[in-house]
């Protein structure tokens, strides 16, 4: 076989040696365009984990790797003139420059033909002469531009500037410290690679690199500034730079990684931003994988499918946490303000893989001190501590997110809503929400939902309240009130979500009259100002029925493209009158109709508002718009805003992943300092500790571990043996609230001194 691999970084060298190593009989070429010391940037860092899969794979680099690294357990974060330190974490690094030389040297010793200075021929006339072509030519591949009919990539450009430098002093730990200067904040990622040097990456945002002059500066004076504003970390050394430049940082994505004969690997097929530090890891992992399934799999193609299938998945998860981390410091200057713990638990946790409990255990003193400030009482989880909303007190962060259960008989929640939310409240929640309960019979969007347009479904939702406060006191109970829109006359969720009813349809109104699917769903009538004043007055009566009712807490939907949430979207509001056209005027019904719920819900109850903070469709609702709608909402007296995202237009494009809407919910806070309830895809407690303790939200709502687990909440307490007031136990359930012992074996048990000594 016949293998030619366009450039000589990493991955390119790595994959060489594997496949070589593994079948000499291989004949495998490198092109390398520049010279064997002439490379990019300075240090790499590289896991545990992959260090071990290279371990497997070829002795002879692990240990020649395991020689050169500077090895440390720290991480250390300096904000505001003072240095936390959080440790337990095993990172491992040496020089790029060496990385590449022991990978020549392994090339060569295997017989590797590395052509150096040489740019590679174009990979179309190599795929002519070779059975395989491996490019492996980073993240401006030139192969992948060349190609990109095939491969389809998807390029986003950031919007910091960073610069890759080094200092000739070797940090103890790794270092993240943030500048805060008169032209905004500034960012240094630093990290030792050997006994005697440091990388040193200085990032900011576009408009600070430029209000800062640094557009206007050649490299040295660049550095040289750099330093300076860094000069107490760098211990007045100066800043050494390697062919420097300020890049914006580019997030590769790939629809397809091999076209023919020919693959991509490494930076050419993803690329995940280097504050996580995987860029490298990933290459040799490709070539890891890439190894492995040649020898697997019968034939080429096979070979190549399976490559990418093993990969994508693994690559996918990291540029997600590499996405979160980005972002993270593209919006430092919105978190800077925190306390210092807090800060600093935020930075440690901003890729969502960290999380309370890895950082519990790797640095136990560390996060209790997180936990002392935040003001969690000695034991208590993040979770179980109180929140208060106007003159509510919730014994917990955690809510039963509000959720259709389309089994009511014209409108009134019967024994399925007693059980369903009783059992909820029973399972240790804070607050239980209702599903969206509707404020006329046109307004919900199937014949099962609940309303609360008469006074029968007020006392059927009385009886609920009742139940809840007198089973369950302290648990508080909340009602979604919302008009389903365009979206209403619909089946039942299981019966065809969104599809309009056989029959029996009702008219469905909405702010324009674009149907939700053409052909497919009715057009609605645009309302005109009686049908909203009509619509704003059915808001006001349900509110009073939701008074009568008990509810501790009220809820307007204007998510998820309904109504109000209709109103909210460029998409769905194409009105031309004021209420259509800017954002300001497209807030306008909506706030009318909160305006009027306000004043009649009791004073001392709060209300939230739950918003779709992106329609995840081009053209939609944005995250900047959504911190306006915010900011409205609060303005006009919201006491919290219920961050979700999406389901406005059918045609949406969601990036679904771990606690994916929290980012949302974390911008809403942060920049406005508006209590939020974070929302989707929370699923863990471990999450919901790191979410609250990192101040990303003050309300956690889970919606299907709840449908999968009523007593979620008790569950989790007793998981973290955890048995205060935020998590009382129901009496009558006291005796269960220890998780059942698992079956116990009675076999001997092992014992290691016995063992020692036979084997002696
Ligand atoms: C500022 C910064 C900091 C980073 N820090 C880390 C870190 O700490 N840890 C980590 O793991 N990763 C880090 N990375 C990422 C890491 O550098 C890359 O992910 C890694 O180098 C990818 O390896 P690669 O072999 O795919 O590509 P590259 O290392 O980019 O190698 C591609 C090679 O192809 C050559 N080439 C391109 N076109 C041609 C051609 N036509 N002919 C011949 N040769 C060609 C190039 O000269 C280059 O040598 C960082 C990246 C940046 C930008
Ligand atoms: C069966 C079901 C019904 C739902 N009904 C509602 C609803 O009535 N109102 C609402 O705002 N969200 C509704 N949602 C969305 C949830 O409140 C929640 O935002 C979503 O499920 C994401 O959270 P999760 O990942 O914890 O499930 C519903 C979700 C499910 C699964």
């Amino acid at each position: 076989m016949k293998v030619a691999v366009i450039g000589g970084g990493p991955g390119g060298l790595y994959a060489a040696a594997l496949l070589k190593r593994l079948d000499p009989g291989r004949e495998i070429t490198i092109w390398e365009r520049n010279a064997p010391d002439e490379t990019f940037g300075f240090g790499v860092v590289l896991s545990d984990e992959t260090l071990g899969g290279i371990e497997h794979a070829d002795p002879v680099i692990h240990a020649a790797l395991r020689a050169e690294f500077v090895r440390w357990d720290d991480i250390d974060i300096v904000h505001r003139g003072r240095t936390l330190t959080s440790g337990g974490h095993c990172f491992a690094a040496l020089g790029r420059r060496r990385l590449l030389r022991l990978l020549h040297e392994r090339c060569r010793q295997l017989g590797v033909e590395l052509r150096f200075r040489t740019p590679a021929p174009p990979a179309a006339a190599l795929a002519t002469a070779y059975d395989l072509v491996i490019a492996a030519d980073g993240a401006g591949s030139p192969t992948r531009q060349a190609h990109a009919d095939a491969f389809a990539p998807r390029i986003t450009t950031h919007r910091c500037r960073y610069i890759w430098l080094a200092a000739d002093t070797a940090f103890e730990a790794f270092r993240f410290e943030i500048a805060e200067t008169e032209h905004g904040v500034m960012q240094l990622h630093g990290y030792p690679f050997s006994a005697h040097e440091s990388t040193v990456i200085v990032e900011m945002r576009e408009e600070v690199w430029q209000a800062a002059g640094f557009d206007a500066l050649d490299e040295q004076s660049s550095v040289e500034r750099c330093a300076k504003i860094f000069t107490d970390a760098l211990g007045g050394r100066p800043l050494r730079a390697n062919n420097p430049q300020w890049t914006n940082f580019r997030t590769v994505v790939n629809e397809h990684w091999s076209h023919g004969n020919v693959v991509l690997l490494g930076d050419a097929a993803h690329t995940a931003h280097f504050s996580i530090g995987s860029g490298t890891k990933l290459a040799v992992e490709d070539a890891l994988a890439l190894a492995a399934c040649l020898e697997e799999q019968p034939g080429l193609c096979r070979a190549l499918a399976a490559y990418e299938a093993e990969r994508r998945p693994v690559v996918e998860s990291t540029q997600r946490a590499a996405a979160a981390s980005l972002r993270w410091f593209e919006e430092l200057a919105t978190r800077t303000g925190r306390r210092p713990h807090q800060f600093a638990f935020d930075l440690l946790t901003r890729s969502r893989r960290v999380t309370h409990d890895n950082l519990r255990l790797r640095d136990p003193g560390f996060t209790a001190a997180v936990q002392r400030e935040f003001g969690c009482p000695p034991g208590t989880p993040p979770m179980f501590t109180p929140y208060r909303l106007r003159g509510l007190t919730l014994r917990n962060r955690i809510v039963v997110s509000p959720m259709d259960m389309y089994s009511a008989t014209g409108g009134v929640p019967g024994d399925f809503h007693l059980v369903h939310l009783g059992a909820r409240a029973l399972g240790g929640a804070g607050l239980v929400m209702t599903e969206m309960v509707c404020v006329s019979p046109e307004g919900r969007i199937t014949p099962g939902c609940t309303g609360l347009y008469d006074d029968e479904q007020v006392a059927a939702w009385r009886r609920i309240t009742d139940f809840v406060h007198r089973q369950s006191p302290g648990t508080a109970i909340g009602v979604q009130l919302g008009h389903s829109g365009r979206k209403g006359s619909t089946k039942l969720m299981w019966e065809g979500i969104d599809e309009p009813l056989p029959d029996g349809n009702w008219p469905v109104v909405a702010a324009s009259s674009i149907p939700y699917r053409t052909g497919v769903n009715q057009t609605p009538h645009a309302l005109d100002q009686v049908g909203m004043a009509g619509i704003r007055e059915q808001f006001a009566a349900a509110v009073r029925r939701a008074a009568r009712s008990g509810f501790d807490l009220l809820e307007l939907h204007c998510a998820h493209g309904y109504l109000l949430s209709g109103f909210l979207s460029p998409l769905t509001n194409r009105r031309t009158d004021a209420y259509g056209g800017s954002l300001a005027n497209r807030l306008r019904f909506p706030l009318e109709v909160f305006d009027a719920v306000r004043e009649v819900w009791p004073d001392d109850r709060p209300m939230s508002v739950r918003i779709s903070a992106t329609d995840w469709a081009d053209g939609g609702t944005t995250a900047d718009d959504a911190v306006q709608i915010a900011r409205a909402f609060a303005a006009h007296g919201a006491d919290a805003i219920d961050v979700s995202t999406g389901q406005v237009v059918p045609d949406e494009h969601p990036e679904y992943g771990r606690s994916y809407q929290t980012p949302y919910a974390d911008r809403i806070r942060n920049e406005l300092g508006v209590p939020v309830i974070a929302v989707g895809a929370i699923s863990s407690w471990d999450d919901v500790n790191s979410l609250i303790l990192a101040g990303r939200a003050d309300l956690c709502a889970l919606g299907r571990p709840h449908l999968y687990d009523p007593h979620w909440t008790l569950h989790a307490a007793a998981e973290q043996g955890y048995s205060g007031p935020g998590a009382p136990w129901p009496s009558p359930y006291r005796a269960g609230s220890r998780k059942p012992p698992a079956g116990r074996t009675d076999a001997p048990k092992p014992r290691l001194s016995l063992m020692t000594r036979s084997t002696r």
